[in-house]
């Protein structure tokens, strides 16, 4: 067996791509955790900031002295960076081999072996979207066994102007229902408990295809799956979230009590030179709708600062929209110019400095919002779906909340993806620390009890 190294950036739909990657792979390769250790080195890229393209640029240029000592090592890029710059790569990194964009993926295994007869670099970026078929769980190496995630669409139509995403990953095309059942069926199978269906937006699953289910239909079929525990789904956009889907929140027993709902900002001025859609009024209808069908709904968000014309007062509506809504969870970012889109155009662009001085304050905001929102499970039990050990103390265990908050506690390996009561003790800025129940469900002993294994 030769041996691979690869390294994901980005969102999840590269996680899930690069599973793919290791299946079509795993008949000759096994995977390394080292690259000094490897044979071939895949870099499974993201173009979505400014300083995600320039990870993949730094280590490529450590990988020099790699190649030099193994000449033999094969040297591949893949995913966003790989669809933007394409033959571009070899005029900076002359030793790379293999450049291959997200929809390239299946064609892998034939690139490589044209490589090792032909040391010719190669590359491939002009492909239409093609999904990967998986393959049984049981081929995989050190995957996380409790969860996993299943592309229903790829791409996204919709140009928010400060994006790369439409311009790396194509126009929006759903996958058939039926290859969603069938996939889902397959990981449930091998022992998986809980699902998340990925997409850019997946509200609009299914729109563009004749006779597919909307979105909402299919996770109902999805959650009649025997076996699943747990369902979610992301991401949704707030243009496109039916009021079906919110109803799904109160008709769908396994589908986590949790939603993932990108704001971007909090200023309708700023929104429409997004091009997002909606309003700051809209969007704080939807969390009403959200929270009247499923009041305890664990909320959160992704958002922007220092989008090109936002000005202080803009800002100070994002901050407000924050104390309004009380997210959970956000996920904030300094606006990064990226190149081909309209926002990067703009000759309102908000000053470095600025940029960073409004993410500390978003971020200093949201640290007492979430640790607010954390506390409300002090003093309660909740059902926590066991990931595996805690990577900050590897005698504690972690697991996720329906709500998706991260939980740690004391216990052994064998609880691993079971679903376990767990009395909450103490509120973390950004996790929850408790202790498994006891048989009087008092949070005294710690006995371990599996409540619903
Ligand atoms: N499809 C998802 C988001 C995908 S990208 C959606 O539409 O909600 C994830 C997040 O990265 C976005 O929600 C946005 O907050 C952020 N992002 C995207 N482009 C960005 C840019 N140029 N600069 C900073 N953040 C960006
Ligand atoms: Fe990017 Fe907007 Fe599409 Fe999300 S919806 S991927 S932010 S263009
Ligand atoms: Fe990044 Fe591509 Fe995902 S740009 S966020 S890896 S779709």
């Amino acid at each position: 067996m030769k041996r691979l190294y690869i390294a994901t950036f980005g969102c999840q739909m590269n996680e899930y791509d690069s599973i793919r990657i290791e299946e079509l792979l795993s008949d000759n390769y096994k995977k390394v955790f080292e690259p000094k250790d490897a044979d071939l080195i895949i870099l499974n890229t993201c173009a979505i900031r400014e300083k995600a393209e320039h990870k993949v640029y730094s280590l490529l240029g450590r990988f020099k002295h790699l190649k030099k000592k193994n000449p033999s090592l094969i040297l591949a890029v893949g995913g966003c960076v790989a669809q933007q710059r394409g033959e571009e790569f070899f005029e900076r990194f002359p030793y790379l081999d293999i450049v291959f964009g997200p929809h390239a993926i299946f064609k892998l295994p034939e690139l490589i072996k044209t490589l090792e007869i032909n040391r010719k670099h190669l590359c491939i970026n002009n492909l239409e979207p093609h999904f990967v078929i998986p393959r049984a769980r049981g081929q995989l190496w050190g995957i996380d066994s409790v969860r996993a995630y299943v592309t229903v669409m790829q791409g996204c139509d919709n140009f928010c102007t400060y994006c790369i995403v439409p311009y790396v990953r194509g126009r929006e095309a759903s996958r058939p229902p039926g290859d969603i059942i069938d996939e889902v069926r397959l990981l449930v199978a091998s022992g998986i408990k809980e699902i998340t269906l990925l997409g850019q937006n997946v509200n609009s699953y299914g729109k563009k295809e004749q006779g597919f289910p909307s979105f909402a239909q299919l996770l109902k079929e999805v959650s009649k799956i025997k076996g699943l525990k747990r369902l979610r789904f992301t991401t949704s956009h707030p243009k496109d979230l039916s009021p079906d889907l919110i109803e799904c929140f109160s008709q769908i027993d396994n589908l986590c009590p949790h939603i993932h709902l990108p704001v971007q900002a909090g200023s309708n001025k700023v929104l429409r030179a997004m091009n997002r859609h909606y309003t700051r009024e809209k969007y704080l209808e939807l969390v009403s709708d959200l929270r009247s069908v499923c009041p305890d709904i664990s909320l959160t968000t992704d958002l922007i600062v220092g989008f090109p014309g936002e000005t202080q007062e803009d800002f100070e509506q994002t901050l407000s929209l924050l104390e309004e809504v009380k997210f959970d969870q956000i996920f904030a970012f300094k606006y990064s110019p990226r190149p081909g889109t309209k926002a990067a155009k703009m000759s309102n662009q908000v000053p470095e400095l600025e940029k960073k001085k409004r993410l500390a304050k978003v971020l200093e905001l949201q640290d007492k919002i979430g640790l607010q929102r954390l506390s409300r499970f002090v003093g309660k039990n909740i059902k926590v779906l066991v990931d595996g050990v805690s990577k900050s103390n590897p005698k504690q265990l972690c697991g996720r909340s329906p709500g998706n908050h991260v939980v740690n506690f004391v216990g052994t390996k064998d609880l691993i993806g079971k679903e376990i009561d767990i009395y909450i003790e103490h509120a973390c800025q950004h996790s929850l620390k408790g202790r498994i129940l006891d048989k009087k469900g008092t949070g005294g002993e710690f006995i371990q009890e599996v409540v619903n294994g």
